[in-house]
């Protein structure tokens, strides 16, 4: 019988593509290059499913070109769709999936990295160390702030906000205040405070992190007006997507000594980072790492999989992505 043909746009860990080769006839993006929106309309046109990534366009002028062709079915490598136009994609009957919960520990490390090495000031003291400028100890050199007890804001309690809030609850005894869209009636083993605002919640907290989707509804949801509530200690923390931040207005209020530090996994125009927050005072960059642990990578790689079997024989798809 004949393979279904599944176009990968990046190259996965082994154990995930070893399973992907196994299943379905792959052609693989062997350069492991960005490809652009025509390369992708092209796969669409000639394999039956793509699967692509975060960093891979299938906005609607991809989709409408890649439309009429063999591909009905979109499965992401990843938990954000919002690179995905899903309205273009169920109007030309193709159906998306993602790769949810397979990520969420590893994305609340990621937060937690963020949080610890911003509160304590850890980024500064490596590049100063590595600079050769470290003169010794002495008790008033880059003191940072304590997490334990401090007050964290979690701005969209799903899954990721539930695992990142848990562990700063139960593992340093932080307070929980979140802003949710919708009623959170239960965050399970921790006690969280639902406010009203974004704004409330940035006026509570000493640390903000930010765990909703990206997209049209969520772009900068933290602002200029929700960075002002926030305490000059206040750190901010995302490692949702870049566009849930105003980065122009984050890096004012940084470079402004208006709050006291990020830590930024995303940024608005990966892997483009703008320069005001390169240079701005306490401030950790990361290169989009939440989910990059080999575990994870290749449990997201297995989703993608079992998604695209399921589909194939026929069945309901574990992970449907609904317009
Ligand atoms: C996701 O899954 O959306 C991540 O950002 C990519 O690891």
């Amino acid at each position: 019988m004949t393979k279904p043909s599944v176009f990968i746009t990046r190259r996965w860990p082994a154990a995930s593509e070893a399973a992907m080769h196994e299943a379905f006839d792959v052609t693989m993006n062997d350069a492991d290059e960005q490809l652009s929106a025509e390369a992708i309309a092209e796969a669409m046109l000639s394999h039956d499913a793509i699967a692509p990534t975060v960093t891979d366009p299938v906005g609607e002028a991809t989709i409408e070109s890649g439309a009429g062709g063999k591909c009905r079915i979109i499965a992401n490598f990843g938990v954000g769709v919002n690179h995905i136009d899903s309205k273009a994609a169920s109007r030309h009957g193709m159906i998306i999936t993602n790769t949810p919960g397979v990520l969420t520990d590893a994305t609340a490390d990621i937060a937690l990295t963020l949080m610890l090495m911003t509160m304590r000031r850890a980024g500064e003291g490596e590049r100063e160390l590595r600079a050769g400028e470290w003169s010794g100890w002495r008790p008033t050199h880059l003191l940072g702030q304590q997490m334990t007890g401090k007050t964290l804001g979690i701005i969209g309690m799903g899954r990721i906000g539930k695992a990142t809030a848990r562990r700063a609850a139960l593992g340093f005894g932080m307070k929980i205040v979140f802003y949710n869209r919708s009623t959170v009636n239960d965050c399970g083993d921790f006690e969280g405070e639902q406010l009203p605002t974004v704004e409330a919640v940035c006026q509570h907290a000493d640390l903000v992190s930010l765990h909703c989707p990206g997209g049209e509804e969520t772009r900068h949801i933290l602002g200029e007006k929700a960075l002002a509530a926030m305490p000059s200690h206040g750190i901010v923390i995302n490692t949702a997507r870049g566009d849930v931040v105003d980065e122009e207005a984050l890096a004012d209020a940084l470079h402004g000594g208006h709050i006291g530090g990020a830590g930024l996994d995303v940024f608005q125009g990966e892997p483009v980072i703008n320069p005001r927050l390169m240079n701005a005072p306490n401030v950790v960059l990361l290169p989009h790492l939440g989910s990059a642990t080999t575990e994870t990578r290749n449990a997201m790689g297995m989703t993608v999989c079992e998604n695209l079997k399921a589909f194939f024989a026929g069945k309901d798809v574990p992970n449907p992505v609904h317009s």
